[in-house]
């Protein structure tokens, strides 16, 4: 089977492609041939060595999420059968990694997929959404007419909340720093803004309103009630703090920026808050089944969307590294095994 692994910390130089053995389940476990595997920031943190707690040392196989078709199962598996269609749930790829063609992981670390979902998408569906839906449902029990900011607007897992906070009957803010893209993020279906307003281009050139501003008029200056940020850094999270409602909450749940100090007294008087969220929060909750069937659900009946940007092959993972690492794109980075017959 095919197998990527981090040689050494650093560069694309050092994701290798392998063919290994192939794996063999034990008495409670299935084998899957993942169809598809997502790629995730988190992979390039850990390949550059900045994700060591979940990494470990090299070499290791990067990867946390993937889905595909079960092909072996231990004796003592009575509820998965061989052929069933299934995800890997988040515990799954724990310190394994699912760049591979071939997962050998628990039953029970497995959810049955719906007809109605392509192969292409079990294996990328269900990080961006789940960590929105944990965040701004399970947690936040986000409000209709509240306000949402959605920073990094382009992304995977902002435009997954966008759509469940629409869902949930919220006025959703995509932020992007990328002028570029906002012609396109107003017409895929997927993206769920009420409005898109540019961080970047407008405070470099002075010439129009500060993004702040413009968002501020958009809440009827009020301000946000939940912002859900993975950059959170410098002076747009300074911004961000002042531009939260009174009794607001801006989620932290990622790390694009680069870190500074930050002056976080407004919180005092608008009774705000800062909170940190990391999906594995979702792990052995009754929470996490609700999560993927909500998911697997609204997915398969097309209420929720989730755009690829591009698929490559997993031997090209080199290039699907250097093209996300570019960030010239919208949505989902895929990358599919090579179908084997070992
Ligand atoms: N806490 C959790 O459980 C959890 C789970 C999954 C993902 N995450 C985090 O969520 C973030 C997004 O992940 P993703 O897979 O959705 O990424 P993605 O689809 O690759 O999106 C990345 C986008 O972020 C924006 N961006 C990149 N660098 C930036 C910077 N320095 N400042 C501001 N914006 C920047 C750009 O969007 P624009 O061009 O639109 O600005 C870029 O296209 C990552 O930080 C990831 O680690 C966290």
């Amino acid at each position: 089977m095919q197998q990527v692994t981090v040689s050494a910390f650093g560069g694309t130089e050092n994701l290798q492609v392998k063919t290994v053995n192939p794996v063999q389940p034990k008495s409670t476990e299935v084998v899957i041939q993942l169809t598809s595997v997502g790629l995730n920031q988190a992979d390039l943190m850990a390949r550059r060595g900045e994700y060591r707690l979940s990494s470990g040392a090299p070499p290791f196989t990067p990867g946390i999420e993937g889905g595909g078709v079960i092909t072996a199962v231990g004796s003592q598996v009575v509820n998965r059968q061989v052929g069933q269609r299934v995800i890997l749930t988040i515990a799954a790829p724990h310190k394994v990694g699912t760049y591979r063609s071939q997962f050998v992981t628990a039953a029970r670390n497995t959810v049955v997929v719906p007809d109605g979902i392509p192969d292409d998408l079990i294996g990328a569906l269900w990080l961006a959404f789940a960590t929105a839906w944990g965040a701004l449902v399970w947690r936040q029990k986000i409000q209709p007419g509240q306000t949402l900011m959605l920073p990094a607007a382009s992304s995977s897992v902002a435009i997954s909340a966008s759509q469940i906070a629409k869902s949930a009957g919220a006025i959703v803010i995509g932020t992007t720093t990328s002028p570029e893209k906002v012609d396109a993020l107003q017409h895929i279906s997927a993206a769920k803004y009420d409005h898109i307003v540019v961080t970047s281009a407008n405070t470099a050139t002075g010439k129009a309103e500060p993004w702040w501003r413009q968002i501020k008029k958009i809440t009827g200056g009020k301000g946000v009630d939940v912002i859900f940020d993975p950059v959170a850094a410098g002076d747009f999270l300074h911004h961000e703090i002042r531009l939260l409602a009174k009794g607001g909450t801006l989620w932290v749940y990622g790390l694009l920026g680069t870190p500074d100090t930050v002056d976080v007294s407004p919180l005092i008087r608008k009774d705000a808050a800062i909170r940190g969220w990391l999906l594995n929060a979702l792990v052995d909750t009754p929470a996490e089944q609700a999560a993927y069937q909500h998911i697997l659900k609204n997915v398969a009946a097309g209420v929720y969307q989730l755009p690829i940007a591009t698929t490559f092959s997993l031997d090209r993972v080199r290039e699907a590294h250097e093209a996300m690492e570019i960030g010239s794109h919208i949505g989902k980075y895929v990358l599919m095994p090579a179908l084997s017959s070992d």
